[in-house]
């Protein structure tokens, strides 16, 4: 599988990720972190699928890490831009940049921490989930020493047909990509609005599957950005399933197919991991996905474990932040989202609970991150594939 220069010849594809093609990486020791190719190119050859976390407290990014460390697995940290204003505000502070930088040093520190602790290095990418508004982020991403980002630009409005919605996709991708992929930072672009597992319950199968990507159109965005993966709307969505969801693995397949026999290696992102069955995500493998995107489920077993504190208080908390968001989102006209949308507010009084709730907290993603990792993405184990720097010794 070769990378092609888009159609026109316009965007290059991404560099090589080094300290000469991106002064901005975090050092770990002599290293940095990857980026989505070498980490999907190798899930890709031996077919098995990557967590792509979305870690909104430090506890669930040491849980994910620690779980992908012990099974000797690749992963990949993320947050989404929508994540900075709610959650990740209230655990650092200062400007979209600060807080995207001070994550991306957390994130090395730990993967360096752990290295020494365990005397190994599996493979991380650090990506910015779900850019939709502001496209400068991309650039703060960029300099904060992201190694990947998603440019989300697949919503459009009604009256935009989805062949003109994915041109607008493409105008906008193309604006943002070469000064990406030059400093060797990969793209995922996204074709079809993912949506709320909750709205989606509400729709027909039929509308369903109206929505579907359409290979056309996958194939479409990548030659016109030359983007290293592509999030596609096959039926999955985010948050916690209303009702078993209509996955298309047909359309799955069929988009994989058409982007391959174009030239183009560009793995399919699943969204809305939160739910899904082993079964549905072993099918999605087998259909070409190979980036899974998991949020909600994180989020809610480290609020629950909060309200399990025995002393009482996490509970408590937890019906205050619940009862705050609710007024929050009365005070807007919109349907309460629960806690977890004013996590960065809580922060201070989260903190407050205590490290052993903390500790039971982290512990608690830890052992669900271990679960997923072995019995539905199959990639444990896996860290040696990527080369002699990564994974437990064989021998140990
Ligand atoms: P869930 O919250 O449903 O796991 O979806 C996560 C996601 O797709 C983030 O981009």
């Amino acid at each position: 599988m070769h990378v092609k220069l888009a159609a026109d010849g316009g965007v290059p594809p991404v560099a090589e990720l080094s300290f000469e093609t991106n002064p901005y990486l975090k050092p770990i020791k002599d290293t940095h972190l990857l980026n989505l190719r070498p980490i999907l190119e190798v899930a890709d050859k031996h077919e098995f699928g990557v967590l792509a976390a979305n870690c909104i407290r430090p506890e669930i990014t040491r849980g994910v890490l620690r779980a992908a460390f012990d099974l000797n697995s690749p992963v990949i940290i993320q947050v989404a831009e929508s994540q900075l204003s709610y959650a990740i505000n209230g655990w650092f502070s200062g400007s979209k940049f600060d807080l995207l930088n001070s994550f991306s040093e957390f994130v090395a520190k730990e993967v360096e921490r752990l290295w020494e602790e365990k005397g190994y290095l599996v493979p991380v990418a650090l990506h910015l989930d779900h850019l939709q508004s502001d496209e400068e982020l991309a650039f703060a991403a960029l300099r904060a020493g992201f190694t990947s980002v998603e440019l989300d630009f697949s919503k459009h409005p009604p009256e935009v047909d989805r062949g003109e919605a994915v041109k607008l996709n493409i105008e906008r991708c193309v604006k943002l990509i070469p000064e990406l992929h030059k400093h060797g930072v990969t793209v995922e672009v996204e074709e079809g609005e993912i949506g709320e597992a909750a709205v989606r319950a509400a729709q027909s199968e039929e509308a369903i599957r109206k929505e579907f990507t359409k290979p056309e159109h996958a194939v479409e965005l990548i030659e016109g950005t030359n983007a290293d993966a592509i999030a596609v709307f096959v039926g999955s969505a985010h948050g916690w399933y209303l009702r078993r969801p209509v996955i298309g693995y047909d359309a799955l397949r069929r988009i994989d197919v058409a982007i391959r026999e174009r030239g183009y290696f560009a793995p399919l992102v699943l969204h809305g991991g939160t739910g899904l069955s082993y079964e549905a995500v072993h099918k999605a493998i087998g259909a070409g996905a190979r980036k899974f995107n998991y949020a909600t489920a994180l989020a809610d077993i480290f609020l629950r474990t909060l309200e399990r504190d025995p002393s009482g208080k996490g509970a408590e908390l937890i019906q205050k932040m619940t009862e705050t968001e609710k007024q929050e989102s009365e005070a807007k006209g919109r349907k309460p989202r629960g806690a977890r949308y004013v996590l960065g507010k809580f922060a201070e009084e989260i903190n407050k609970l205590g490290h052993s709730v903390l500790q039971a907290a982290e512990d608690a993603v830890y052992e669900h991150v271990r679960d997923i990792i072995t019995n539905a993405y199959g990639s444990k184990d896996k860290a040696p594939l990527y080369g002699s720097q990564f994974g437990r010794c064989p021998l140990e």
